[in-house]
């Protein structure tokens, strides 16, 4: 790839959410101090970067979406100077550290906002989108009314609590107050999130991974416009920070990475994606029809049909993301037992593009269905505190009192916890590390190395090379399953059984082998 940061070649996110990874002033909270004394662990494991949900102030309606100030780390979190060490001490471990960028709103509490909702012209007045009477509630998105003494409703991007930033609109219906995004009223909007990004590239960030992208410019059916705009972002990374990259939360990528021009885009659970047809599908009576689910006995082809096109189509230009989960889903583990979520990952890790894998899923955390905290709703079960040693109080996560903690830790007594797993080597943990260090040493494993399938049968069995000679089989279900092929004993990886026959192979159960040919 021309004009790409070389780094993503060899990239594994790690998802870190700072509320519930590792509090380091025991006040119950987690927080950038107790990330970086972690920061060994999550190196030791095999990941060399790590995405950081939002830490900026905020009034937290929806845990940090909800931005107050772009400029200034949340003091639950601790200071900016505690993020410039984190970028510090990352870079001196060999690993980047991307931030979360939410340009499409921000908090009402914003000062950018409050400006903006008074009756009075101001250089603010054009930064939200406001219609132009106080009882106005045009169609297609929702609006709030009644909240300021501004003649006017505001549109909301996505909670009550967080009004949209105005990019101007592609199609404009109603110009008494809808703004052309090419319009100069508007363009203040960019510059202003372009001095949000350089002011962290400045002091050390890596990049940032974009909330909700295409929701920019609205009334943007194909989204030109709000791709024209991320072009432009790009353009100044490209000319002053040709390291940082952009990883978008698009969902498509031959807009995301072809028209937006972001270094990589996240393929997440939007209905006919990869991780739909691998991890969350399931039939009308609830039962899963998951490709890993063993009892499923499905054929990858649904799973990949997209996402190989989509592959194809940004081959040169970027890179597509899978995710192991994140924030905003259900655990892995809701969906998949202990031994289908090891194929999973042997899958996940071993396919083309910058993987993510969400804090905890590395150990198989649980999804805790619970009381809503901070606009998370059912998201809530999936944000617990990182268990890191089931020996010391709070999993380790805190040395706060327990009713102090920002959400409870897993207490169930099997509940796995990041030591129990580094010492027992068949543990997650331990093939998670297996596969994370083949990944490092097997450049046909690295982001970069083409994928082709070479068998997907109706039977379950998925066979794919990547790069110049290294292939991986799986068998996913509970019953033995022949390959047509031989796996040969160039074996990098291997959990389950494979057993060559002539010109074929029998794959054990939950098999996958990773070989060369
Ligand atoms: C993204 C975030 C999600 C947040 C929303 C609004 O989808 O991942 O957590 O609530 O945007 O910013
Ligand atoms: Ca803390």
């Amino acid at each position: 790839m021309n004009n790409f940061p070389k780094w993503l070649n060899t990239a594994v996110f790690y998802q870190v959410y700072p509320q519930s990874f590792c509090d380091g002033n025991g006040d119950g909270i987690g927080d950038l101090n107790g990330l970086v004394s972690e920061l060994d662990y999550i190196s030791n494991t095999g990941f060399n970067a790590i995405w950081l949900n939002p830490c900026f102030d905020s009034p937290f309606k929806d845990a940090g979406y909800d931005v107050k100030n772009y400029f200034k780390v949340a003091p639950r979190y601790g200071t900016n100077d505690d993020l410039v060490r984190l970028f510090k001490e990352a870079h001196n471990r060999g690993m980047h550290v991307i931030l979360d960028l939410v340009p499409g709103h921000t908090s009402d509490k914003c000062r950018w906002f409050k400006q903006s909702a008074k009756p009075t012209r101001n250089r603010y007045s054009d930064r939200y989108i406001w219609t132009n009477s106080g009882w106005a509630r045009p169609e297609g998105y929702n609006w709030v009314t009644g909240n300021a003494d501004r003649n006017g409703t505001y549109m909301l991007n996505f909670f009550l609590n967080q009004p949209a930033l105005n990019y101007g609109f592609n199609v404009v219906t109603d110009p008494d107050w809808q703004i052309s995004y090419r319009d100069k009223r508007v363009k203040p909007t960019l510059e202003a999130m372009k001095k949000v990004m350089r002011f962290w590239l400045d002091k050390g960030a890596d990049g940032f991974r974009v909330d909700m992208a295409d929701s920019l410019v609205k009334n943007d059916p194909d989204k030109t416009a709000t791709a024209w705009l991320w072009r432009k972002v790009r353009a100044m990374l490209d000319r002053h920070y040709p390291e940082a990259v952009l990883v978008s939360e698009w969902c498509n990528a031959p807009v995301a990475i072809n028209k937006a021009r972001f270094h990589c885009d996240f393929l997440l659970n939007h209905g006919n994606k990869l991780t739909d047809y691998a991890f969350y599908k399931r039939d009308k009576e609830g039962k899963s029809t998951a490709y890993f689910c063993k009892t499923a006995h499905v054929s990858a082809k649904n799973m990949l049909s997209v996402y190989l096109r989509e592959l194809n189509q940004t081959r040169n230009n970027g890179y597509i993301s899978v995710i192991s989960g994140n924030h905003d889903v259900e655990r892995l583990s809701y969906f998949l037992d202990d031994s289908e979520r090891r194929v999973a990952f042997a899958f996940l890790l071993t396919l083309p593009g910058v993987p993510f894998v969400y804090y905890g899923d590395e150990i198989g955390m649980r999804y805790i269905p619970q009381q809503s905290k901070e606009g998370g709703f059912h998201r809530t079960g999936s944000r617990t505190p990182m268990q890191w040693d089931d020996a010391l109080p709070n999993m380790g996560f805190s040395t706060a009192k327990a009713n102090k903690l920002y959400l409870d830790v897993d207490r169930t007594p099997d509940a796995p916890s990041a030591a129990g797993q580094m010492r027992d080597k068949s543990s997650l943990w331990n093939e998670v590390h297996t596969l994370l260090e083949l990944r490092r040493t097997q450049t046909d494993l690295q982001s970069d190395g083409e994928l082709e399938v070479t068998e997907c049968g109706e039977n379950g069995v998925l066979c794919y090379r990547r790069g110049q000679h290294t292939y991986v089989a799986i068998n996913p279900t509970d019953e033995e399953r022949k390959l047509s092929d031989v796996v040969g004993s160039k074996r990098l990886f291997e959990i389950g059984r494979a057993t060559d026959g002539d010109g074929f192979a029998l794959l054990a159960p939950q098999t996958v082998v990773v070989f060369e040919k």
